[in-house]
């Protein structure tokens, strides 16, 4: 598996308040550690009456900590000491009452007094019925909190424990480590407009059947997340994928090549880099037919005609975004990458063996540029896509105006 510790290094302090989303704090602590970070627990008093330290130090293997008093820490300074070395603090589930303290600086126990005290970032993940979510007083905090440049993570939407429907779970803890990771990545797209095709498209050829390529769509869209991770607007034009939609990723969903082409063209003014990772089919099928084709004994003739060639219909416009082409290919992989290159007269094409990544979640990617092959070493489909972003960063000259980073 390509499993990637995605926060290697990084000294998170997790604070807890006392909501039920607290039992959810245990699985948020151990995902932090799976991804390589260092974790710090500080719970506050109403958080262990619902989940018990014991719990939290057996996870993370180190003291939790609950009390400004408390005389493990040497020079009696808690509140001060256990934020010091910090990257970033997450408030995880953050309670109205605590949401509350935080914007009048209150500091009447621990946790409240690390955030007051803190050097590093403060990431709080509200969890709340919906009507205290609703409350007046709620809104006006959790906007003054995102004025004072706390990230707010959340809160989800759906079933509460109180049995109503609504606004104020506290969001998943795998959705919480994502907006961590994404918000510990360089920005280095910020402002860019980006257009990433991926999947495959699916060619009918009557009302249930038709041809399509093998494509998973998983590279196009770790290219899409990474992108977004950079602090780019990105756009996504997919086919048919069993994948998730990435969140703050707007996704145009089409089936045929030629709806792929439209809903690319129709953006490409205001796009300053496309990456087209989708498997397009070359061919459609002419004779389609409206109705589903009934079996006879006789054979059966398909005839086909061309798709448009999306990426070539990009790349041979005048003032074209800077363009990424990719070439999977089942042998000679280089040599085949370097005449696509010239032939659809892009800057830069990422390719690969397809018995390599096809379904898996690693890959081997070999980009070719001007100045020649760049092999990236076998890693997981996103660490490629965030060593792809590096490279087109250091080959793109922003042409057109870069618009506001989107967060
Ligand atoms: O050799 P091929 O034309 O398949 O090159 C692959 C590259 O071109 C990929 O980046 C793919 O997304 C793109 N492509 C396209 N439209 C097509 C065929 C390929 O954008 N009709």
């Amino acid at each position: 598996m390509g499993q990637m510790a995605e926060l290697a290094g990084k000294r998170i302090l997790l604070g807890l308040t006392g909501g039920i989303a607290a039992y959810k704090a245990a699985d948020l602590a151990r995902a932090l550690i799976k991804e390589g970070a260092d974790v710090q627990v500080v719970m506050t008093e109403a958080a262990i009456r619902f989940i018990s330290p014991v719990s939290l130090q057996a996870l993370t293997g180190k003291p939790v900590y609950t009390s400004m008093w408390d005389d493990r820490i040497g020079n009696g300074m808690a509140h001060i000491e256990l934020s010091r070395d910090r990257d970033l603090m997450v408030v995880a589930p953050a309670t109205a009452d605590f949401i509350a303290k935080l914007v009048h600086g209150a500091a009447d126990d621990l946790l409240a007094t690390l955030c007051v005290a803190r050097e590093c970032p403060l990431m709080v993940a509200p969890a709340m019925n919906r009507q205290m979510w609703e409350n007046p007083a709620t809104r006006r905090n959790v906007n003054q909190l995102r004025d004072d440049g706390i990230i707010i993570e959340g809160p989800a939407s759906g079933d509460q424990a109180c049995g109503e429907i609504g606004m104020g779970r506290m969001s998943e803890p795998a959705q919480i480590v994502d907006s961590i990771v994404s918000w510990f990545q360089p920005k280095l797209l910020a402002g860019a407009r980006i257009l990433v095709t991926a999947g495959p498209t699916f060619e009918p050829i009557d009302a249930v059947r038709g041809i399509t390529n093998l494509s998973s769509g998983r590279m196009g869209y770790a290219i899409a997340r990474a992108a977004r991770d950079a602090g780019a607007h990105v756009t996504l034009v997919s086919g048919r994928t069993g994948l998730a939609t990435p969140t703050n990723v707007s996704v145009v969903n089409i089936v045929t090549a030629q709806e792929m082409h439209d809903a690319v063209m129709e953006r490409i003014a205001q796009t300053d880099i496309l990456f087209a990772v989708a498997a397009v089919a070359d061919y459609r099928v002419k004779n389609r037919q409206q109705h589903k084709i009934k079996k006879t004994h006789q054979g059966l003739q398909l005839e086909f005609e061309p798709n448009p060639d999306i990426l070539e219909a990009v790349a041979t416009q005048d003032n074209p975004p800077f363009c990424v082409g990719f070439a999977a290919e089942s042998r000679d992989v280089e040599a085949y990458a370097t005449e696509k290159r010239r032939r659809k007269k892009i800057p830069l094409i990422a390719a690969n063996l397809v018995q390599e990544a096809l379904g898996s979640d690693e890959n081997e990617l070999i980009l070719v540029d001007d100045e020649g092959t760049h092999r990236l070493p076998r890693s997981s489909k996103l660490d490629q896509a965030r060593r792809l972003i590096r490279h087109v960063t250091r080959l793109y000259k922003p042409a057109r105006k870069p618009v506001a980073s989107p967060r």
